[in-house]
């Protein structure tokens, strides 16, 4: 028996799947690589390129190696490129996600872990932000991870499938052999290792008049070996009969641009020179989760999400793979 996971080869999906083995699971990674990155995953885990819209793949996998649950990373995850090209989100995230659930249900998996977002919670109405806050996503990304958790609610009425749909803030930091390597790279604390490292000359800080104690915007930042867990917590919650979940995975403390650069620059010794720029229109001053559910379900909460800790792992991330995943 063993897990699927998609989307191994990204960021979070390769922490999780080193914790899966580490807790002695067998793993199973499909990813399309459009993304990702092969480096991520070790050789000895079975590696499969491919779509997870393509069924027949699928249908084969799930056959040869016994799948028994799925863990669901795999999604296109940059909300700008979503505003300029719905229609690829909606293919990919939407489309593929709904044939790739038809493919496991035929095959007999009825346990899904799904990669969520704080994003369909668009403008929070209320800040630590619940599970039972409206949900209204402000872009095509967001809308993307919200239709397949409505396709799960309906799934799990028809067909008995059981999930934890897992809401993540902001993933961030590394452990010793994975890391954070997106191009381009959209979030904050690898841009400001980059500008630590002389990569760029500075910091864009979008914003200095909101509403938050230095003006500029507040996030819970999560360390992705507590994500990781949480995933492992959420596959044990299933195996035991545990009911279908939504839940968020934040740790419920935030904090401002100004203060993650100032910790990057206490934890690199490094300057960090910022440059002011204008709000980004859709950015809520505030996000923050409320991760009291996810505690109560799983007994889960963040042990390694203390800001110094993030950066520092990932920093140490840096400093041993100046080129990310591509050979230095
Ligand atoms: N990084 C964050 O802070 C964050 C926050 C909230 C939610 N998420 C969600 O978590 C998941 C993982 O995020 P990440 O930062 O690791 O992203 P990532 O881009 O590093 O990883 C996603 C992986 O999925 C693969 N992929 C995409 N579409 C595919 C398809 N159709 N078939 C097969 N493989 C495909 C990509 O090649 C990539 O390796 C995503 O679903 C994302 O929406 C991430």
């Amino acid at each position: 028996m063993a897990i699927l996971v998609t989307g191994g080869a990204g960021y979070i999906g390769s922490v999780t799947v080193e914790r899966l083995e580490a807790a002695g699971e067998s793993v199973v990674v499909l990813d399309a690589l459009g993304r990702g990155h092969r480096e991520a995953v070790t050789r000895e885990t079975p590696f499969y390129k491919g779509q997870v819209g393509d069924r027949a793949l699928i249908a084969k996998i799930v056959a040869e190696h016994k799948i028994e649950s799925c863990v669901h990373f795999a999604a296109l995850a940059y909300v700008g490129e979503s505003v300029e090209q719905p229609e690829k989100y909606f293919e990919n995230n939407v489309s593929q996600g709904i044939a790739f659930l038809g493919a496991l249900l035929a095959a007999g998996v009825r346990r899904f872990v799904f990669s969520s977002t704080a994003a369909t919670y668009g403008e929070p109405e209320r800040v630590p932000i619940d599970e039972e806050c409206r949900k209204w996503p402000k872009n095509p990304y967001g809308w993307s991870k919200l239709v397949i958790e409505q396709v799960l609610d309906s799934y799990d009425t028809a067909h008995g499938l059981k999930f934890a749909s897992l809401r993540y803030f902001n993933a961030a930091g590394a452990t010793e052999r994975c890391g954070e390597h997106h191009d381009p790279e959209t979030h904050l604390i690898p841009i400001v290792l980059a500008a630590a490292a002389g990569e760029k000359p500075d910091v864009p800080v979008f914003g200095g008049d909101y509403p938050t104690p230095d003006g500029t915007a507040i996030r819970d930042y999560v360390h992705v070996a507590d994500l990781a867990d949480a995933h492992i917590r959420a596959l044990e919650h299933l195996r035991k009969g545990g009911s279908s979940e939504f839940m968020n995975l934040g740790t419920g403390d935030g904090y401002s641009v100004l203060e993650v650069i100032e910790t990057a620059r206490r934890v690199t010794g490094s300057e960090i020179r910022i440059r002011k720029e204008a709000r980004r229109p859709g950015d809520p001053a505030r996000l923050v989760a409320d991760p009291a559910k996810a505690r109560r379900v799983l007994g889960w909460t963040p042990k390694m999400s203390d800001l110094a800790s993030i950066i520092g792992s990932a920093w140490d991330w840096k400093k041993r793979n100046p080129r990310g995943y591509f050979a230095s």
